[in-house]
């Protein structure tokens, strides 16, 4: 029995074996799955806006250096990988066995690591630059709260102090979503508003609030994305320099009304601006 099972090996080796066709359906399905990634890229199907802050261009530009350096890995990678699975497929031939290279293995865990490891560190400055260094001197506060499912954004007056907030008094019905404590002065001249104005070419500094779930921040323009979260004030500063109307939307899914949950930031001039103030300012 073994004698013939033998026999009967050797003569489906000497066979002619074209193999099935499934290998090269595959490499080929690869290359056109990579063709049409670049694509994609390449002709900026989904361009974003353009930034209208200077972290903002250096975000973009991070970004790109970090798309055209893991995208030529990928092309690579998968161009390797269509090859690999076309030349060495099953045609019958007896398959060769490898230890592989400790020196390319090693070459290649090395050159990642540096790779990413740098990546990491220069896309963590422009990450940093709008939440790890302090806010420049000058700066407008504005306290940014976020409940289910509204912006509130809180101006601290001419007194440029914030009034005291006491959590009892939180009444959006009666027009005090923040619960504003009318008996402390510093709260006689804050205004609070449901959309975000601030004037162009001056250093914003937002104090993100939540008062009950997680929520976010993020306007696609600013280039900024970040969390508001209970119990926490979470600094965020920028400087625009571009007048306009920008969308504010929540990213984080805060509940059946997050999909309606957004509002907007008017950049404005300087003089627009003191008018907002003026509009604004409370009869109290
Ligand atoms: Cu708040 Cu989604």
């Amino acid at each position: 029995m073994a004698t013939e099972t033998q026999a009967d090996n050797a003569r489906r080796e000497r066979q002619p074996n074209p193999g099935s066709a499934a290998p090269i359906l595959l490499s080929l399905l690869l290359v056109i799955l990579v063709a049409a990634t670049v694509f994609i890229f390449a002709a900026r199907l989904y361009p974003a806006p353009p930034p209208i802050t200077s972290d903002g261009v250096q975000v973009d530009r991070q970004f790109d250096l970090t798309l055209y350096v893991t995208g030529v890995v990928f092309v690579l990678a998968q161009l390797g990988l269509a090859y690999a699975v076309f030349r060495f497929r099953d045609r019958g031939q007896t398959a060769r066995f490898t230890h592989g290279s400790v020196k390319l293995e090693t070459l290649w865990i090395f050159l990642t690591l540096v790779l990413f490891v740098g990546l990491g560190i220069l896309g963590g400055q422009a990450w940093s630059a709008a939440r790890l260094t302090p806010a420049p001197s000058g700066s407008l506060q504005i306290e940014v709260t976020e409940n289910q499912f509204v912006f509130n954004f809180r101006y601290p007056g001419p007194d440029g102090k914030f009034g005291r907030l006491d959590p009892n008094l939180v009444s959006a019905p009666t027009g005090n979503p923040l619960g504003l404590d009318l008996n402390d002065p510093d709260s006689k001249d804050d205004i609070v508003v449901p959309s975000l104005t601030v004037p162009v070419n001056r250093p914003i500094e937002l104090l993100l609030r939540s008062q009950d779930v997680v929520h976010n921040f993020f306007v696609r323009e600013l280039r900024l994305q970040q969390d508001a979260v209970p119990g926490m004030v979470i600094p965020l500063h920028f400087t625009a320099t571009r007048a306009g109307r920008y969308e504010i939307v929540c990213t984080q899914l805060c509940g059946l009304g997050h999909y309606r949950m957004r509002s907007f930031l008017n950049v404005v001039s300087a003089s627009d601006y003191q008018n907002f103030l003026r509009a604004q300012a409370p009869a109290r």
